[in-house]
């Protein structure tokens, strides 16, 4: 029987397009060339399946556009905020993502950032690179430690669980908000915050592990900012678009925000020019799911997912 034709929109790990050849008649982009929308249509002509990316905007228009030949699409990520699930419903277009397997490696990353943030180490390795460093000194870059401090979590989901669990190793004392409560058995003795006023006020340090898309964009604007206590450190490893980032660039320069540390913008791959002049911002090229075993395991994840799809299956992890 002919192998499923799947066009995969990006340069994947080795393991994973090995795989995609062996059990698809794959087409692979080596090269890794962005394909616009039109470049997107035109090489997913015939193809079953579609395997993109965070950074393919699988939005109403390119769904409706693509071959009728497509049954599936999967995406690289775990995050979906990039497809009309809607419009791949109506299109009778199966979705999975990549839950789960990401969830260590993106929590691991945003203590990183924490760390960094708080530590001042963005600042510190810029010295030493810059051939600035003129020796250890008492008061240089002092910055603060997160042990026992209290950690706010904006997404108790599986990665904001991870960065829980991390967090209590460092004894911090954790504190979330989210649309609802978790079952006290999966806590992990976390502090449940239904209003955002009391939760905002507890974060000495605030970490964004909510979903992107619409209902989240710029929920941390001046006005929850002005909430944080000052000095806060912010870590963002989920979606650029939760940050109103004029309004944390403004209390980045206050102080009210003493450091922040972003692995992801609005717009990325162009963030806010305002955040390149600032010391206290530490900037990471979106790493948070960039292990090998992790981005293997998203790979082979999305490969069983649409494979499942095209066989008629409803996989874990399947979105539409
Ligand atoms: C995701 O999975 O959504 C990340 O942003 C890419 O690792």
């Amino acid at each position: 029987m002919a192998k499923p034709v799947l066009l995969v929109t990006r340069r994947l790990p080795q393991a994973v397009e090995e795989r995609a050849a062996r059990e698809f008649d794959a087409r692979l982009n080596q090269e890794d060339r962005m394909l616009d929308r039109a470049g997107l249509l035109a090489a997913a002509a015939g193809a079953d399946a579609v395997l993109c990316s965070p950074t393919d905007r699988m939005d109403a228009a390119t769904i409706a556009a693509l071959p009728a030949s497509v049954k599936a699409l999967g995406t690289f990520s775990v995050g979906f905020d990039h497809i009309d699930l809607e419009a791949a419903k109506a299109r009778g277009i199966g979705v999975c993502n990549t839950p789960e397997v990401l969830s260590v490696a993106t929590a691991e990353l945003a203590m990183l950032l924490i760390l960094a943030a708080a530590r001042r180490a963005g600042e510190g390795e810029r010295q030493v690179r810059a051939g600035k460093w003129v020796g250890w000194g008492p008061t240089q870059l002092i910055g603060t430690e997160v042990s026992g401090r209290r950690l706010g979590i904006f997404g108790m989901g599986r990665i904001g669980r991870e960065l829980a669990r991390i967090a209590r190793g460092f004894t911090m004392e954790v504190h979330y908000h989210d649309i609802a409560r978790l079952p006290p058995e999966r806590e992990g003795g976390a502090i449940f915050h239904a209003d955002e006023e009391s939760f905002l006020a507890a974060s000495e340090v605030l970490s964004l592990h909510a979903p992107g898309g619409a209902a989240t964009r710029h929920w941390l604007n001046a006005e929850r900012i002005a909430m944080l206590p000052r000095g806060a450190v912010i870590a963002n490893a989920a979606r650029g678009s939760l940050v109103d980032d004029a309004a944390l660039i403004a209390a980045l320069r206050s102080g009210h925000v003493a450091a922040a540390g972003l692995d992801v913008y609005e717009g990325e791959p162009h963030l806010n020019k305002g955040y390149l002049a600032l010391e206290n911002a530490v900037l990471l090229p979106h790493l948070g799911s960039a292990t090998t075993s992790t981005r293997n395991a998203m790979g082979f994840l999305a490969l069983d997912g649409m494979a499942a799809i095209l066989a008629g299956g409803a996989p874990a992890n399947r979105l539409a």
